[in-house]
């Protein structure tokens, strides 16, 4: 007989009810009608965000975008108006030049403008800058991030009840995405009384197992595994990857029995204490009676000075002193590393000194390790989720870069180009030569050579390299590319370090004197208007990142020249 498992009773939301902001399906139709022939507010991603945590409940008590009482509260006393606990402000900003009066409803839309719900302005405010960035996060600097997103914020606040029609659509990942209603509804399944959440924006190593393990061990709980898949900081490994991550240890390496990995359309702030508390009352909203709360929880990294902008326990410090009247309390963990020579992880405060310790940071996994194409190690990371790290994260020489070699008409780049491409061959890559005389008749068809028809065409070259670039090819490109601007529009086309730009610095008499086709005769008796060197600029690079010369040097010598540049950043990987 199968054993059923009693439901369990979990802990009620913040406020003892979850708030739900969907209107009922009965009224759907004649709403959304009502809402398409309304004024629209067009909500940015982190609103949209924070949108869909107000409409499912995960804000509970809180059931709209902030008012000017509320706003104020919360940065003065990490309460709302009503005396509960909130420490984040969460105000729906508008731009500048939208205009809209108390009374009116409006439709709020989401950036592709698919209806998400109508909202009755009740309050239209202003909010302050330095205030809000002193109060809530403790900084007017603008390395914090949310500091330096908030100068792009409209000056104004809206606030209002909502009727949301639909919440915004997910594509991606839909069996593990669940509402606060769902999550409980889960977790009452497993039969424990103890929740225990894990917060986490960051692929998740063995030190992050161990702490979740630790923790439901400790409680004699399951585990919410609650990754953030809204907003994190700038330059965090993307979601897809990161939930891939989750999914592989979840599914390997835990206690069917213990764990729920459910994701988390939260837009965070980076704001450490503050923002770890509004982690512990969000989580209570989900079933959550405990927190796991380590080093540096929601830290957003440095200042202009080099210093952390939060103390590493701070964050661990504010949800205790606020853990009974939110209701959940903090699992605290001290930084864990590794001991290599007991094989496991313990917390640096039990640690006698002299003992030996491991730990690999953030950037030397990136450069020791994925960028040489070297798995992580087994005491750091799961293979599986090494594996899944090394594909995102490919090593330089399996990342797409764009050589683009500019000069004159008959400086030497397409048979500098052309014997390049056969060294790459040789060193394993695949090459798309993408030159210009030779792609006019594919996708610049038509295009003269006034200015604009050569800024489109070498724009176009620079389309299509970026797009090989970005799948991991290696794309030599041979253009005339007269004009700096242009080029430089090119460069910014592609991440920073993949675009190499060589300079064919042949002199105008030399390209004259091999003059094969006729070009320049043609251009010096007037029959070609526009020529470049003749009767139009050629505006030399200032940095190139390499300059060749055709007067010196043989082109297969400068072929060699740039396989030596290209080996160096390691593009290429010596023969083996
Ligand atoms: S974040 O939201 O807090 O920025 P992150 O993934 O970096 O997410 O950390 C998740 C949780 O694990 C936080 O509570 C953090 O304090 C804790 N944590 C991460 N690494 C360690 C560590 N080495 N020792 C102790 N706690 C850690
Ligand atoms: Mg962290």
């Amino acid at each position: 007989m199968l054993a059923t498992k009693e439901k369990t009773t979990l802990i009620p939301p913040y406020g003892d009810k979850l708030v739900n902001l969907l209107v009922p399906s009965e009224v759907l139709e004649e709403r959304t009608a009502y809402a398409g022939q309304l004024p629209s507010i067009r909500l940015s991603d982190r609103s949209v965000c924070d949108f869909e945590l107000l409409a499912t409940g995960a804000f509970s008590p809180l059931d709209q975008f902030m008012g000017q009482a509320d706003y104020q509260s919360v940065l003065d006393t990490m309460r709302l108006a009503n005396g509960y606990v909130f420490p984040i402000p969460i105000p729906l900003p508008i731009d500048d030049e939208v205009e809209v009066t108390v009374g009116q409803d409006v439709a709020l839309r989401d950036p592709q403008n698919e209806l998400l719900a109508i909202m009755r302005v009740e309050e239209v405010y202003n909010w302050d800058l330095e205030e809000t960035a002193v109060k809530a996060f403790g900084t007017t600097d603008l390395r914090h991030p949310i500091v330096a997103e908030m100068h792009r914020w409209g000056k104004r606040n809206i606030a209002g009840p909502i009727e949301a029609l639909r919440l915004p659509t997910h594509y991606d990942f839909k069996d593990i995405r669940m509402t606060p209603a769902e999550t409980r509804a889960r977790l009452e399944t497993f039969g424990h009384q103890n929740v225990v959440a894990f917060q986490t924006r960051n692929p998740m190593h063995r030190v992050h197992e161990e702490l979740t393990k630790r923790a439901i061990e400790e409680k004699d709980g399951v585990l919410l595994l609650h990754p953030v898949v809204g907003l994190t900081k700038p330059g965090d490994v993307d979601y897809f990857t990161r939930v891939r991550t989750y999914k592989a240890l979840a599914n390997n390496y835990y206690d069917q029995d213990r764990i729920l990995l459910s994701l988390l359309p939260l837009a965070m702030r980076m704001g450490g204490p503050r923002e770890a508390l509004w982690h512990a009352i969000i989580r209570r909203n989900y079933g959550v009676n405990h927190l796991i709360v380590g080093r540096d929880h929601a830290g957003p990294g440095n200042d202009s000075e080099g210093k952390p902008f939060y103390g590493p326990y701070d964050a661990q410090d504010l949800v205790e002193s606020f853990s009974e009247e939110i209701g959940v309390t903090v699992v605290p963990f001290r930084m864990l590393v590794y001991l290599p020579e007991e094989s496991r992880y313990e917390e640096i405060t039990n640690i006698t000194d002299g003992v030996k310790t491991a730990n690999i940071s953030g950037t030397q996994v990136r450069e020791e390790y994925l960028h040489k194409g070297q798995l992580l190690p087994q005491w750091f990371t799961r293979p599986h989720v090494a594996e899944i790290l090394s594909e995102t994260y490919p090593p330089r020489y399996r990342q797409g870069v764009c050589i683009w070699l500019t000069g004159l008409h008959n400086a030497g780049k397409s048979t500098t180009a052309n014997v390049l491409t056969t060294l790459l061959q040789e060193y394993g890559r695949n090459v798309t030569v993408l030159d210009g005389d030779v792609v006019r008749t594919h996708f610049s068809e038509g295009l003269g050579y006034s200015k604009e028809d050569r800024d489109d065409h070498v724009r176009r070259i620079g389309y299509v390299a970026a797009e090989i670039v970005r799948h991991g090819g290696i794309t030599v490109c041979a253009a005339v590319s007269p004009y700096r601007a242009t080029r430089n529009d090119v460069r910014s086309m592609m991440e920073s370090d993949h675009y190499i730009e060589v300079f064919v610095d042949t002199p105008l008499e030399v390209c004259e004197g091999r003059d094969t086709k006729g070009m320049y005769a043609q251009a010096r008796s007037g029959k070609i208007k526009g020529f470049t060197g003749i009767d139009d600029p050629y505006e030399a690079p200032r940095h190139p990142e390499i300059r060749v010369d055709t007067i010196a040097h043989t082109a297969e010598e400068n072929a060699h020249q740039i396989l030596a540049y290209l080996l160096d950043k390691g593009f290429i990987r010596p023969h083996q």
